[in-house]
């Protein structure tokens, strides 16, 4: 498949490996993680989706199992996860209507593909981004994109921003002590946030939801322990990196005020 020469499974991986706190549940196509769950529940119906960085391929043969999805494409770029997620799709008999491709971020998608969503999750925002940027031939604009970032929130808005992507929901859940957020995009023309925005992200900082609020809490409480080391720190911080942490814990103090 895709010249990739076919190796020796290794036997089946009874929990999910490697995406922080969820290494000890009994996680697979069938029961997704909470988080994935929610990623999932922005997948438009009847979509043809592109997961991209799939792993063991748990989304698309999840979506699929359930009807909620036409055809996929599962894109990754390492070959254990690859290989992996070749047989979830094989186990469920669901070669025919999903694509598991060994490539690198978009160039998992063919024109031929019709890709409606596309989901990248479980990854730095900033991957997220080079992932996009990168592949930016690879997009016709009309895809819905569904993005998971792990940190890296505010450069991945700042891209979607650049390249006109409106931003249409944004969720925050914790799962594990990890707090995880889903921001959906759209392709919509040119759209402006604020810096503040870029940061807190547009639809969380209207809503302010308990757990957003819990954790602008937490993370304000991260920024001043940072200023009071670097208050402390032998060699002087230089003033840029402080202004940088003083400017966000201001921005925090004045969200929560
Ligand atoms: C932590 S896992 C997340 C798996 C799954 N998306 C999830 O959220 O549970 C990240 C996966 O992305 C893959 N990956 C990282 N960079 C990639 C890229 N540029 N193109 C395709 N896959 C990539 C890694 O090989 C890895 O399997």
């Amino acid at each position: 498949m895709h010249g990739v020469t076919r190796q020796n499974r290794a036997p089946i991986r009874p929990k999910v490996p490697d995406i922080r706190g969820e290494k000890e549940l009994q996680l697979n196509e069938q029961t997704l993680s909470q988080r994935l769950e929610r990623v999932a529940a922005h997948v438009p119906a009847g979509a043809r989706l592109a997961d991209i960085g799939s792993d063991h391929g748990y989304l698309p043969v999840a979506l699929m199992r359930r009807g909620a999805i036409a055809a996929a494409v599962a894109g990754e770029v390492a070959l254990t996860p690859f290989h992996s997620a070749e047989r979830t799709v094989r186990e469920n008999g669901l070669d025919q209507r999903i694509i598991v491709r060994l490539a690198n971020g978009l160039a998992a998608i063919e024109p031929g593909d019709g890709v409606t969503a596309i989901t990248i999750c479980g990854m730095g925002g900033e991957t997220i981004r080079d992932i996009l940027d990168s592949g930016k031939a690879r997009l016709s604009g009309q895809e819905r994109l569904i993005l998971q970032p792990n940190g890296g929130e505010q450069p991945l808005r700042q891209w979607l921003m650049e390249n006109g992507y409106c931003i249409l929901c944004e969720e925050l859940l914790r799962e594990n002590r990890f707090d995880y957020e889903i921001i959906v995009a759209e392709r919509a023309g040119p759209v402006m946030y604020t810096a503040e925005e870029l940061y807190f992200g547009p639809l969380q900082m209207q809503a302010r939801s308990p757990a957003f609020l819990i954790k602008w809490q937490r993370i304000l409480r991260e920024k001043q322990k940072t200023l009071t080391q670097f208050a402390r720190a032998r060699q002087a911080v230089p003033e840029e990196k402080v202004q940088d942490v003083v400017r966000q814990a201001r921005w925090i103090t004045e969200l929560l005020a």
